[in-house]
C-alpha cells in the first residue's frame, strides 16, 4: 500500500540484530533464528508497539525492547506454524520456510529460543523499563502468547482443520491465534509510558481487539485473492488444507464487509487518544493491504 511506511523499520531491525547477537551457543541455531527474524516481514506488531506507545508518551528506547520482543514471539509463531506437523508450508516472506532451509529440529529449537529471548529482552535492565513495567508487560505478553492466547488459538486451528466451525467458534479461534498478539502489541506499547490512564488503555484495548480480528479476516481473504508472489507465501494454502476461515464460512463479500466494520469500530475507539494519526494509518493499512 502506498500509504504504509515502516516508520521504525531501522530501529526495529537494529534492536533485533542486537538481540540476536546474544546467541553464542551454536552457529546453526543462531543462523536459523536470524533467518526467521531478519528476513523482512511487515513488522506490523513492532509498528503497533511504537504507535501505541508514542500516542501515550512512552520513551522510544523502552519501546525498542518491547517491539523487538513482539517480533521475536511473532517470528517464532511463524516458524512453528509452517512446520510439517502444523500448516506444512514451504514458502514464507518469499523464501523457503525455516524448516526447509534448515531442518525440522533446528526450526523447532529456533522458535523455542526466540520465545524465551522475547522475555529476556523485556526484563533486561538495558530495556530502560521500570520493574513494575517489566512485570506488567511480561504478564501481558505471556498471556497473549500462551495457552489461552496464540497457542490456544493454534490448537483450535489444528482441531478445526477439515471441520465446519460456527461463526462464534471461528471468531474465538481467530481472536486467540492472531488477535491476542496484535492486542498485546498495542497494550504493551502503551504500558511503556510512565502513567498511561486507565481510559486510554481501555480505548486502545478496544482498538486492538477489533484490529486483531480484522487482521486474520484479511489474511484469510488474501490467501484466496492474492498471488503467491504478492504474499511471499503459497496462495490458496487454506483451502488446500481444509482450514476454517472467514471466506469459507461467510464468503468473500461478507468477509470483506466484516473487516470494514471492524476497521470502523477500531478507529472510532481512538477519539480520546490525542496523537492517534499513526494508529489510524496502521488500521487502514491492515484492512486494505495487498500482502
Ligand atoms: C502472518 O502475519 C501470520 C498471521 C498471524 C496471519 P504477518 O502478515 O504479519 O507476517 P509478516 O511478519 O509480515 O511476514
Ligand atoms: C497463523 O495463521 C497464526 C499464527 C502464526 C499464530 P495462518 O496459518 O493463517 O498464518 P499464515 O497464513 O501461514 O501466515
Ligand atoms: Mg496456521
Ligand atoms: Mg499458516
Ligand atoms: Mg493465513
Amino acid at each position: 500500500m502506498a500509504t504504509y511506511q515502516q516508520q521504525y523499520a531501522e530501529r526495529i531491525q537494529a534492536a533485533l540484530e542486537q538481540a540476536l547477537a546474544s546467541v553464542t551457543s551454536n552457529p546453526r541455531l543462531a543462523a536459523a533464528m536470524r533467518y526467521a527474524t531478519l528476513n523482512g516481514g511487515k513488522r506490523l506488531r513492532a509498528e503497533l508497539v511504537y504507535a501505541a506507545g508514542r500516542a501515550v508518551g512512552a520513551d522510544l528506547q523502552r519501546l525498542d525492547a518491547v517491539a523487538a520482543a513482539l517480533e521475536c514471539i511473532h517470528c517464532y509463531s511463524l516458524i512453528h506454524d509452517d512446520l510439517p506437523a502444523m500448516d506444512d508450508d514451504k514458502l514464507r516472506r518469499g523464501q523457503p520456510t525455516t524448516h526447509i532451509e534448515f531442518d525440522d529440529a533446528t526450526a523447532i529449537l529456533a522458535g523455542d529460543a526466540l520465545q524465551t529471548l522475547a522475555f529476556s529482552l523485556i526484563n533486561d535492565p538495558a530495556s530502560g523499563l521500570e520493574d513494575t513495567q517489566c512485570r506488567a508487560i511480561s504478564l501481558e505478553l505471556a498471556s497473549a502468547a500462551g495457552a489461552n492466547g496464540m497457542v490456544g488459538g493454534q490448537m483450535l486451528d489444528i482441531e478445526a482443520t477439515g471441520q465446519q466451525l460456527s461463526l462464534a467458534e471461528l471468531e474465538n479461534m481467530h481472536r486467540r491465534k492472531t488477535g491476542a498478539l496484535i492486542s498485546a502489541a498495542v497494550r504493551c506499547g502503551a504500558l511503556c509510558a510512565d502513567a498511561p490512564e486507565a481510559e486510554q488503555l481501555a480505548a486502545l484495548g478496544v482498538y486492538a481487539a477489533k484490529l486483531g480480528l480484522a487482521f486474520q479476516v484479511i489474511d484469510d481473504i488474501l490467501d484466496i485473492e492474492a498471488s503467491t508472489e504478492q504474499l511471499g507465501k503459497t496462495s490458496g494454502a487454506d483451502q488446500e488444507a481444509g482450514k476454517s476461515t472467514y471466506p469459507a464460512l461467510l464468503g468473500l463479500t461478507e468477509s470483506k464487509d466484516l473487516a470494514q466494520t471492524l476497521y470502523q469500530e477500531a478507529v472510532a475507539s481512538l477519539t480520546m487518544i490525542g496523537d492517534n494519526s499513526r494508529l489510524m494509518e496502521l488500521a487502514g493499512f491492515i484492512v486494505n493491504r495487498g500482502h
